[in-house]
């Protein structure tokens, strides 16, 4: 006789990229992301016998193990099935992913969303947005100290959206598609830092941060409004224009800085770090998609560690 099907929950979700508006964000700007599903993050849950077990790429062992730097994630799964009521100890939690860690594209978020969608699939309880946030905020916290939220309402989003701390998300419809490439530095980045960093700063009333954040905000707003018309020479010039910000922030780094550079020189319509900084990923704006190709290998040929080329449209 056959055995009975084993009990199981899967969730998953996908990275992001933010297009412009980081950093600034976290001090009640605007930033637009997009939902980057070419590198995703499946969780699928099933009866364990070790306690809450956890096989990972990059940990395996019982949750009460997990390394400092994934302790958020620990607490995420611990306040789940707080909030599911669910008395069972013995679960076994499987991650597949494919979002480098570490590089600005929202694998902590990701994976968050993926394992909270994963329990509630499980437990066979219905999971709403507000929810889903409020758990994944959690592991976001201990990961970034002051998140604004935009990784995670962007890794759990089919659309692109426009972010203000605090307002309802909302989504963004591209006029025309966008031709992108996203290039690793093969650096960790450290967003906890970094962001920390800006912070100081901003609360030294460095006239400069303040002002570099308020002229994001600006060039966000002008974003925009190229992305519902046709006008990706101008969106070029303001994710250019965007970097520069990031650079007098303290937030890009040598490394960032050549990718960029490399870019703009293999006729980039514009280019610039993307996420947290100080090591992580740039991003591209391309021609056409043979444009974008192009681009990956001027990039490899400058010491990118990986490349990924992909339009993003609406649909
Ligand atoms: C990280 O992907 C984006 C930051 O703006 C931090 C945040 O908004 O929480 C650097």
């Amino acid at each position: 006789m056959m055995p009975p099907p084993q009990r199981q929950g899967v969730g998953s979700a996908h990275s992001k990229l933010i297009l412009i508006g980081e950093h600034a964000v976290v001090y009640g700007q605007p930033a637009i992301a997009l939902p980057f599903p070419l590198l995703n993050v499946t969780s699928t849950v099933e009866n364990g016998n070790n306690g809450i077990y956890l096989t990972s790429e990059f940990f395996t062992g019982p949750i009460s193990n997990l390394p400092n730097q994934l302790k958020g994630i620990g607490m995420c799964i611990f306040e789940t099935l707080d909030k599911l009521q669910a008395p069972t100890k013995e679960l076994h939690i499987r991650l597949v992913s494919n979002i480098p860690i570490g590089r600005g594209l929202g694998s902590s978020a990701a994976i968050a969303v993926a394992i909270v969608r994963s329990l509630f699939s499980y437990f066979e309880q219905k999971l709403s947005r507000q929810t889903l946030m409020s758990l994944v905020h959690v592991a976001e916290t201990y990961a970034h100290g002051n998140p604004s939220g935009i990784d995670m309402a962007c890794v759990s989003s089919t659309k692109p959206i426009w972010f203000e701390k605090g307002e309802e998300v909302v989504p963004i419809h591209l006029a025309q598609p966008l031709h992108l490439l996203v290039a690793d530095t093969g650096r960790v980045g450290d967003t906890w830092s970094a962001v920390t960093a800006v912070r100081k700063s901003y609360l030294s009333k460095n006239t400069g941060t303040k002002a570099s954040i308020e002229r994001l905000g600006a060039l966000t707003i002008k974003a925009r409004e190229n992305l519902a018309g046709d006008q990706s020479m101008e969106l070029g010039r303001l994710l250019n224009a965007a970097h520069e910000e990031l650079v007098n922030i303290g937030v890009s780094d040598e490394g960032l800085d050549q990718l960029v550079k490399a870019a703009q020189q293999a006729g980039a319509l514009g280019a610039k770090l993307t996420g947290g900084g100080r090591g992580g990923c740039i991003l591209a704006l391309a021609h056409n998609q043979n444009h974008a190709e192009e681009l990956s290998q001027a990039l490899l040929d400058v010491g990118a560690q990986q490349t990924w080329a992909c339009t993003l449209s609406s649909e």
